[in-house]
């Protein structure tokens, strides 16, 4: 049975057979692959875009969504394995995950790291433990990465770009006032270079590089599709030429729990918003963000409200992606 966790997992193929799929949808076919089939969308965190489009997906593919806020309307969960349950979760995802299997054919899990230890939340241990103990697939609506925004902007630079193979990514950190999950970086950086983009990464200083599982990750797929990856501080550099520019802030992993170490670090980025003079340095660049999105923060109104802007796209390309992979992972032979 196959999940949908991380693109990693998945093949270049394979991943495209998703995006054409979510491009027929987009095209306005019309599908009832989910016709008495269910989908039980467990949130841990607050969403908009992937609440709705799951919500409105299931439903246009003839399916029922069940919304269920794991922060107060369900019971708390445990995750780890022989814990002793004397603290305030009340019931163990051994048995959530396999009562849920028994309603619904598909899991689909929002569950943020707690930006407390790095070490224990780089196993993303919620969604590998329904992963584990459910019986039907289980869909990553963002961890310590975010599949699904990963297709929707690899739908729109398609739509824009073409053919994307060596077209020159810049993946730029924006500033924000407090540090935030690397998971929409880690998955901006995983999507590129797997579809063979040239990558640069931005940063304000080193710190600032993601965990080595995404670097490395990276480093392998652009060697195989003959594109590369860079990591760097100058501003011009990074800019000039490129194609497409991807805005995210993420906190130093390093500082990881102990984040007022690196306000002197998030400094030197203070300057890093997207600005109408930076993309006149691309070459005509279209730029995007996963959204929700701090303007005049991250990226000024000039370029948010210019025809380079893929934002608004990217989001509305989540309720094609969602549906292509809800009806993929529902069609599974053995997964009902
Ligand atoms: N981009 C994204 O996942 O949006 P929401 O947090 O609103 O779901």
């Amino acid at each position: 049975m196959r999940h949908f966790l991380s693109t990693a997992d998945w093949s270049k193929s394979d991943l495209q057979g998703l995006l054409d799929r979510a491009q027929a949808f987009k095209s306005g076919e019309v599908s009832r692959s989910l016709e008495g089939k269910s989908i039980a969308l467990l949130f841990f965190n607050p969403s908009l875009r992937t609440r709705s489009s799951f919500d409105i997906g299931a439903h246009q593919l003839g399916g029922h969504a069940i919304v269920l806020d794991a922060k107060g309307a369900t019971w708390p969960l445990e995750f780890s394995d022989g814990a002793i349950m004397d603290g305030t979760a009340e019931e163990h995802v051994r048995e959530a995950a396999r009562v849920l299997s028994s309603y619904v054919d598909l899991i689909a899990i929002r569950c943020f790291p707690d930006f407390k230890d790095w070490k224990s939340e780089r196993e993303d241990p919620m969604i590998t433990a329904f992963a584990e103990h459910a019986t039907v697939p289980v869909i990553n609506m963002e961890t310590i990465v975010h599949p699904c925004q990963e297709l929707a902007l690899m739908l729109a630079l398609q739509n824009h770009l073409g053919d994307v193979k060596g077209k020159d990514f810049l993946l730029t950190w924006v500033p924000h006032p407090k540090p935030l999950n690397t998971a929409v970086a880690n998955s901006a950086l995983l999507i590129a270079s797997k579809f063979g983009m040239n990558v640069r990464m931005l940063v304000p200083d080193e710190i600032y590089r993601l965990d080595d599982r995404y670097m490395s990750a990276a480093q392998s797929f652009v060697e195989a599709e003959g594109a590369s990856l860079t990591v760097t501080t100058d501003v011009e550099a990074a800019y000039s030429g490129v194609d497409a520019v991807y805005a995210k802030s993420w906190g130093a992993i390093p500082f990881y729990g102990q984040w007022e170490g690196e306000a002197e670090y998030r400094a030197k980025g203070a300057d890093f918003m997207i600005t109408p003079e930076k993309m006149a340095l691309t070459n005509q660049a279209v730029v995007s963000h996963c959204l929700p999105m701090r303007r005049n923060v991250k990226i000024a109104d000039a370029v948010v409200d210019s025809p380079a802007f893929l934002g608004i796209e990217e989001a509305g390309n989540r309720l094609h992606v969602q549906k292509a992979v809800m009806e993929t992972l529902a069609s599974q032979d053995g997964s009902q």
